[in-house]
């Protein structure tokens, strides 16, 4: 039913082309599992996913054609969210102090492989510009350079790699040593902060990324689409899809349209809010939280989204209407997990196996949006054919 384009233009929803585009592209069944069957060649480009949580990267490049082989992730409450959606391996593992040798067992991989792709997105919080302690991930600071290790030992044709853009600058990033080995190991790579709406994801995402091949002289990221965006209402604005539901709502099914509870508090305030973009600077005096009372700016805290814009980035807190602009556009809730899920461009029926909220914002939040991973495999799918 979710997914019958013919229903949704029988009830007159998609008579619009590009909302029909956009919804397909959207909502495409996940292909995971017809490109095992068909790709067995060696020429396929084949990747392991470290750091792979639920599996964004996995997704889109399953999408793109890459057959993927397994992701390795040290947290195994995305197990099985990462294996049944992308029908592959999960290794449970901290890849600082993974046997180089047990895990090329673990996915049957050899060294030297021409066709095979090393994605290292690793953990962002020490680099991110969001404020919060970074004591804890200091500890994760230093994966890039755990992962150089298995690129190092493994030297797989092509390599991608995923962050904040604050890698790039931040005192201490081994980012520049990564480079400086890409470039002693015979790897060319491109590298830029893309931004993800312009890569068919309706969310403003700006990421650094960075693709690397040792195959041939030149590689290029592939290029933004300034002129398709895609808005939150293009993408959660149809209620045949995503009906109109209450803060606290709970849905049981594995669609998971859930809305996380309101305290009584912060239903005046979103109720105060102007639809479509609104923001604190509507509220009397009395709903004003105490910090934010003298203070101006941060506006986006508490805000509803637009519905005539891309999202904006969605955290590991999304749910939560107090964290940023995550309140929904016309109703009085934050966005629910599935929402959060489409506005990262997971497939309608990619389902996350967890009990709980908190677990399934973090790997949403988390992710490496599908659709933006779905381009830099096609991209790297395409400069291999030109390698062979
Ligand atoms: C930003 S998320 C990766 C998102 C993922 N690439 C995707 O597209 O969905 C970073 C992941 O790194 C994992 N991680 C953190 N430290 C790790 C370690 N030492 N070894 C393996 N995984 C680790 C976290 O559990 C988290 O799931």
């Amino acid at each position: 039913m979710l997914n019958n384009l013919d229903s949704k233009k029988n009830l007159g929803l998609l008579s619009d082309p590009k909302a029909e585009s956009i919804y397909l592209s959207l909502t495409q069944k996940n292909h995971r599992v017809n490109w095992k069957a068909e790709l067995m060649s060696s020429n396929t480009l084949k990747a392991v996913d470290f750091f792979c949580s639920a599996g964004g990267v996995s997704c889109g490049f399953n999408q793109a054609g890459i057959e993927v082989i397994g992701g390795i992730d040290i947290d195994s409450s995305c197990k099985e969210t990462y294996e049944k959606n992308n029908n592959a391996k999960f290794l449970h593992a901290d890849v600082s102090n993974l046997d180089k040798k047990k895990m090329g067992k673990f996915f049957g991989i050899r060294r030297n492989q021409r066709n095979l792709v090393f994605v290292g997105c690793s953990p962002c919080q020490y680099y991110s510009n969001i404020k919060t302690d970074k004591t804890k991930s200091k500890e994760t600071r230093l994966l890039l350079e755990d992962f150089r290790e298995f690129v190092e030992y493994f030297r797989p044709g092509y390599v991608f790699v995923e962050n904040v853009p604050g890698l790039d600058r931040k005192a201490g990033s081994p980012l520049e040593q990564f480079k400086e080995f890409l470039n002693e190991e015979g790897y060319v790579f491109d590298e830029d902060v893309l931004n993800a709406k312009h890569y068919g994801v309706p969310q403003s995402r700006r990421r650094y990324i960075l693709i690397a091949t040792r195959l041939k002289k030149q590689i290029n990221l592939p290029e933004p689409d300034t002129e398709n965006i895609i808005t939150v209402h293009e993408a959660i604005g149809n209620h045949s899809v995503f009906p109109p539901i209450e803060a606290g709502h709970q849905d049981d099914s594995e669609f998971k349209h859930s809305a996380a509870e309101l305290r009584e508090i912060n239903l005046m305030r979103i109720v105060r809010t102007p639809h479509d973009g609104g923001d604190r600077r509507s509220w009397p005096d009395e709903l004003q939280p105490t910090c934010y009372q003298t203070h101006d700016g941060h506006y986006d805290v508490y805000g509803r989204m637009s519905w005539y814009e891309p999202a904006p980035t969605i955290t590991t807190k999304f749910v939560s209407y107090s964290n940023g602009r995550y309140g929904h556009p016309e109703q009085n809730r934050a966005i629910s997990l599935r929402e959060g899920a489409v506005i990262q461009s997971f497939p309608l029926d990619y389902i996350f196996y967890s009990d709980s909220q908190g677990t399934i914002a973090k790997m949403i939040g988390n992710a490496v949006p599908p659709k933006l991973a779905e381009q830099i495999g096609l991209r790297l799918i395409q400069t291999h054919r030109n390698a062979i």
